[in-house]
């Protein structure tokens, strides 16, 4: 009985070395120690040995089966470890997470808001959903007005408010209504600037798209003329495209401001000598200003005769075109990695 047992224990130990999965190692289990196992047939045939012989055979019997009950947990546990370490394999190579970046029209409108910062403005953002009110009446552009013309735009009707009931929502064509909006809640004196994003109905080329961003200005006070308009956008000028750069004005009809002007940076490519940016003509034309229309002080609940104030807005993808050298404005929104990853 001793030799049968030390010669089936050699036999499990050298199965168990050559087992290499769990399911083998099962299969093993249930050979030797299942029900109807080899070593549980000859544990059984203990019991009918004789005292003597139970005593020295029995202890080994079940010497033998607990060491061998303690091998299979042992090459139980490797294996699982062996599929542990398969699972969290650390040699494989990574999934590549790429790094994102800001747009470039985000990047160049933080540098804006920063530059006029510094200079005391205000940083304010408005609804892209609009009134009809703020976004023309407002602004002196009265329903009947032709400039309405030049910017039409998406209108949004609901039950709430039927076109013909005077107070349609539009998508906003300009930042100029947060003008109103800022007066409104803010009153005088006031400086502030408003990014954001328009839209307009647009048949789109290379210049031109249904959604694009502006920069909006305002500054208001007692005394305040055009001279304090030029410095604020010289200084701009001057800060964004470097210190060379000069301003020139030339009067043109924006309902909100009177007298309006359009402003035109010279060309930081060619030092105002002509070249392909500035289309030969030196000078590059990139923003609406002027003097606070009287009509649109008292809209926003500020007394005209008190107080003055100017007003300027700038084209944010314009600006981002001259400065990226950037020839086509459907760029922005096109989604193409190829473009964007240039920034
Ligand atoms: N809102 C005008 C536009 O979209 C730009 C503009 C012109 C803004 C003159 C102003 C301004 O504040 O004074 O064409």
């Amino acid at each position: 009985m001793e030799s049968k047992l030390n010669k089936l224990k050699l036999e499990i130990l050298k199965g168990l070395e050559n087992v290499k999965s769990a399911d083998a190692l099962r299969a093993l289990e249930i050979k030797y120690l299942g029900r109807k196992g080899e070593l549980t047939k000859i544990l059984r045939a203990v019991a009918d040995l004789s005292v003597a012989e139970k005593k020295t055979a029995g202890k080994l019997a079940n010497d033998i089966k607990k060491e061998i009950q303690e091998k299979f947990e042992l090459v139980k546990a490797e294996l699982e470890k062996e599929k542990k370490e398969i699972f969290i394999d650390a040699t494989l190579p990574g999934e590549k997470i790429e790094p994102g970046h800001l747009h470039p029209i985000t990047i160049l409108q933080n540098e804006i808001e920063d530059l006029f910062a510094a200079m005391g403005f205000m940083v304010l953002e408005g609804p892209e959903l609009e009134s009809d009110f703020y976004n023309f009446t407002a602004l002196n552009i009265p329903p009947y007005h032709p400039a309405r013309d030049m910017q039409d735009t998406f209108y949004i009707e609901t039950p709430l408010n039927p076109p013909l009931s005077g107070g349609s929502l539009l998508m906003r064509t300009q930042t100029s209504p947060m003008q109103i909006r800022a007066m409104k809640k803010y009153g005088a004196p006031l400086r502030v600037v408003v990014p954001g994003r328009c839209f307009r109905s647009e048949a789109t080329d290379v210049r031109h798209e249904h959604t694009f961003y502006q920069v909006e200005g305002l500054m208001i006070d007692k005394g305040i003329n055009f001279s304090h308009l030029k410095a604020v956008m010289e200084e701009f000028g001057k800060k964004l495209f470097g210190p060379e750069t000069q301003l020139r004005m030339r009067p043109k009809y924006y309902p909100f401001v009177e007298p309006g002007a359009n402003g035109e940076y010279s060309c930081f490519l060619c030092a105002g000598k002509g070249c392909r940016l500035c289309k030969g003509t030196g000078w590059l034309e990139i923003v609406g200003c002027g003097l606070v229309h009287p009509n649109v002080l008292s809209a926003g609940g500020i007394d005209p005769k008190i107080y003055q104030g100017f007003a300027f807005g700038y084209g944010l993808d314009r600006l981002a075109m001259l400065k990226y050298a950037i020839n086509d404005i459907r760029l922005f929104h096109g989604g193409d990695l190829r473009f964007l990853k240039q920034f």
